[in-house]
């Protein structure tokens, strides 16, 4: 393993491996699928880049590891921290300020010091880790004071951070018992990304409201005694999933006949409804179950003309809320296979399960409608993977309003899933609407998600942090190597 300090680090609350067993019982790393990993994983690799994260389990972290040409360095966590950190002040106080509190959150001050001391532990081992004016980019609301103490130790870094959930308006905010800290945390970066426009317009706002600055346009000058002033520039880059990927999944032979598979297993129904999401209350999955039912109790819909299959994947499970809505769905779940179901044949087929990359692509084939109704979500991915899946134009994106993709999709069928009323009515129109209609809109958003991938969205934040685009994405991204390190540049263009 190299002792090389890295010019380009990640650092993330999780590292992009799982640990998996062979069949011979030996344990072995294996890199996560996602959008962020694909995108990221080439400039890591040409860089000899650093992903600094935590591998998902309490206690003593393993040594850092080369994987695939990228070193990985676990961060460990204690049992403790986890329940304070992880499941407390990052997913029972922030998450759901950060989404609208369609959740109560929760306060608490031992919450707060571990979160403190986590993102320390964070900051120091990037510290340590990266060379002179490297480029270091923090990612989401677990590591939102690594930008400042991040710069703290290491002023000659070139820090970014992106948020990849919403950020809420500023009387929202202003709930948070430490919003000077995270604000301040924030501002340690040169570049704060967000995913829509708003956010970055919530935060800069925040940065007069809270702290007396003077935003212009994209930025805002801070005094942090480091320099004499510095330009923190905020702005809105919608991140994207890794199409060329997801579009030749799509068109695997077996894919395809994975995806009749299930629709055969299903029944033949003329309509399948799909959603697939995190088990979460900020994903709507209740309001949609309950404007399924209401449909079926209307005698708009019915079994087994329709069904609808929810993936639901296990999340979070040790905390509260969720703990709470897996009862309440699955109770809904019961009741409408209860009063609509008929033997070998439930009304929702729900599946409490994760899948791999080419079942899930099966699944978005073969769903007539794939409904992605939150209430409030940061971007969501699964939208975009559906329509990239639809390589014949086909089928029906039923979107809410709310969704981050929302301002980038906009010929889905959006609705607002907090009226029940549109929410039934949006249902009915993706149902009813005519083939052309499906297909112009389907080919829109194809045409939308090809052009704005996660490669494309890699390559514009590092641009914004000032790391020449020829440098950072535009070969590595084709397979081949770049040459050279990072320069970084001191002002933002
Ligand atoms: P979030 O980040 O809030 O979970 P997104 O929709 O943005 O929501 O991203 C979810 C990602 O997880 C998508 O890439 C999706 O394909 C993947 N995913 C969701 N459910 C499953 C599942 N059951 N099995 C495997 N991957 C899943
Ligand atoms: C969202 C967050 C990520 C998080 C993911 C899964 O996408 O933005 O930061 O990693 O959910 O949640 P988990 O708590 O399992 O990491």
């Amino acid at each position: 393993m190299s002792n090389q300090k890295a010019s380009f680090l990640v650092v993330a609350n999780r590292l992009p491996v799982d640990s998996v067993t062979d069949a011979d019982g030996n344990r072995h790393w294996r890199r996560s699928p996602g959008g962020l990993v694909t995108a990221l994983h080439p400039v890591l690799q040409a860089e000899k880049g650093t992903w600094v994260g935590w591998a998902g389990n309490a206690g003593p972290a393993p040594e850092a590891f080369d994987l695939e040409g990228v070193r990985l360095h676990p961060v460990s966590i204690s049992q403790a921290e986890v329940q304070r950190y992880y499941e407390g002040f990052s997913n029972a106080s922030l998450w759901p300020l950060y989404h609208d509190a369609v959740e109560t959150r929760t306060f608490r001050r031992s919450w707060w010091a571990a979160y403190e001391e986590v993102n320390q532990r964070f900051a120091t081992i990037a510290a340590e880790e990266a060379a002179q004016n490297a480029v270091v980019w923090v990612q989401d609301y677990q590591l939102q004071l690594v930008p400042a103490m991040l710069r703290q130790m290491r002023p000659d870094l070139r820090i970014g951070f992106f948020l990849h959930i919403p950020f809420p308006p500023v009387e929202l905010f202003m709930q948070m018992p430490q919003r000077v800290q995270i604000l301040k945390g924030l501002l340690g970066a040169d570049l704060v990304g967000f995913q829509r426009p708003f956010a970055a317009q919530n935060f800069l706002r925040l940065t007069k409201h809270l702290l007396g600055l003077q935003p212009r346009g994209h930025y805002v000058a801070v005094d942090d005694d480091l320099a004499d002033e510095r330009l923190v520039r905020a702005e809105s880059f919608p991140i994207s999933i890794d199409t060329a990927t997801n579009e030749s999944i799509a068109a695997e032979p077996e894919v395809i006949k994975r995806a009749e598979e299930i629709r055969n297993e299903l029944g033949d129904p003329r309509t399948i409804i799909l959603g697939v999401d995190r088990l979460d209350y900020t994903k709507g999955i209740e309001l949609r179950l309950k404007a399924f039912r209401e449909l079926l109790e209307d005698g708009e819909l019915s079994v087994p003309d329709t069904v609808m299959v929810q993936v639901a994947t296990p999340s979070r499970e040790r905390v509260e809320h969720y703990m709470k809505l897996r009862n309440k769905v699955e109770l809904e779940v019961g009741r409408i296979n209860g009063d609509f179901g008929q033997v070998g044949g439930p009304a929702v087929h729900y599946l409490h399960q994760s899948y791999d990359r080419r079942e899930l692509t099966a699944l978005y084939r073969a769903a007539d409608i794939m409904a992605v109704t939150p209430m409030r979500d940061g971007m969501n991915l699964v939208a975009k993977e559906y329509v990239s899946s639809r390589l014949d134009n086909t089928g029906a994106l039923l979107l809410s309003e709310f969704a981050g993709a929302a301002g980038e999709l906009h010929q889905a069928y959006q609705v607002n899933p907090h009226d029940m009323a549109a929410l039934k009515q949006g249902f009915l129109e993706a149902m009813h609407a005519s083939d052309t209609d499906k297909i112009k809109r389907m080919r829109a958003m194809r045409r939308h998600v090809r052009k704005h991938d996660v490669q494309r969205w890699a390559r514009r934040f590092l641009s914004a942090l000032g790391v020449p685009e020829q440098q950072a994405l535009s070969r590595q991204c084709l397979g081949q190597r770049a040459e050279g390190t990072f320069t970084t540049v001191n002002e933002p263009t």
